[in-house]
């Protein structure tokens, strides 16, 4: 496994890779890598010879109030566990190899910028788009791995590469769950024990929205108050949005329509926390 800083790197490896006749695979991450982002590497082994992933911490992607600081790194850790994995290229810019003085262009993808998260995050998908599309300039990946875990992510990326003609097929990969449901995130690490138990409230909850709907319950505002209502039943949990959307657009419904998600978001003492889960399926 080769590890490199610099954009001129990557592209030879990836022109190398090309030569023997090799698809490449692009996996973008901001590293303290656990099982979840393991499961996209394998998905993107099964779909491409030679697998590139990316391990930047991207400043534009977090607002100034939030954890930029404090966000956990572990790149010996992650190139370690990259390594076992059978990665072929680790591509770890720094800030100024991505960010140079005087960059000044961004990628807005309109709607899907402004709801769900992006209410509460304003500037955070210009971020993810504007380094998403810088890593696939950089790395000209025929595929790229991404995690429903992120939910409203994935369709920002899917809706920005159709309308960029971005010649590159995204794959979604399922949520890696612990045992007792918890999604897997780098944030679980701020974590405490009591804030761990208290963080199943945004899985349940989803399990709830499934439950009503397959029971027959045909008011989502209805089960939209009982996911936030368990939510806030946990003294260490704060409800950013708990709702029901259509699987495609991310736009409330107020009447099952399936393809259905069911979303949630929220701050678990000091952590933010988001969840997913496409309900109402057979
Ligand atoms: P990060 O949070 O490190 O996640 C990297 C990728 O792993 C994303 O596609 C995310 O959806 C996926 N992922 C995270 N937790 C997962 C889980 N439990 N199961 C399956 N997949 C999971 O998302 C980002 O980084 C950044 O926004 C990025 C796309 C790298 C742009 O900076």
């Amino acid at each position: 496994m080769r590890v490199v800083e610099a954009i001129a790197d990557v592209r030879e490896a990836v022109a190398a890779a090309r030569r023997r006749g090799e698809r490449i695979g692009c996996v973008p991450t901001m590293g303290t890598v656990h099982a979840g982002h393991l499961s996209l590497v394998t998905e993107c082994q099964r779909q491409s010879g030679f697998v590139v992933v990316s391990i930047f911490v991207n400043p534009t992607q977090f607002a100034p109030h939030e954890d930029l600081g404090t966000y956990p790194r572990s790149l010996e850790e992650d190139l370690a566990k990259c390594r076992a994995a059978g990665v072929d290229l680790v591509f770890t810019p720094n800030v100024p190899t991505i960010y140079p003085d005087g960059f000044e262009t961004f990628i807005t993808v309109e709607r899907i910028s402004q709801m769900l998260e992006g209410e509460h995050r304003p500037t955070h998908f210009r971020g993810v788009a504007t380094v998403v599309a810088k890593l696939f300039n950089i790395v000209q990946p025929d595929v790229a791995c991404f995690g429903q875990k992120d939910y409203q992510q994935q369709a920002l990326i899917r809706r920005m590469v159709r309308d960029l003609d971005i010649p590159v097929e995204i794959m979604v990969c399922p949520t890696v769950r612990e045992e007792d449901g918890l999604a897997l995130s780098s944030r679980n690490t701020y974590l405490n024990t009591e804030e761990r138990q208290a963080a199943l409230s945004l899985c349940e909850s989803l399990q709830l929205a499934d439950q009503h709907v397959r029971d027959g319950e045909t008011d989502l505002a209805k089960i939209r108050a009982v996911m936030r209502g368990h939510l806030e039943s946990h003294a260490d949990v704060e409800p950013e949005y708990a709702t029901i959307a259509d699987a495609d657009t991310l736009k409330e419904l107020n009447e099952p329509r399936p393809p259905m998600v069911a979303l949630v978001a929220a701050k678990v003492g000091k952590t933010r926390l988001i969840d997913n889960l496409v309900i109402g399926e057979e």
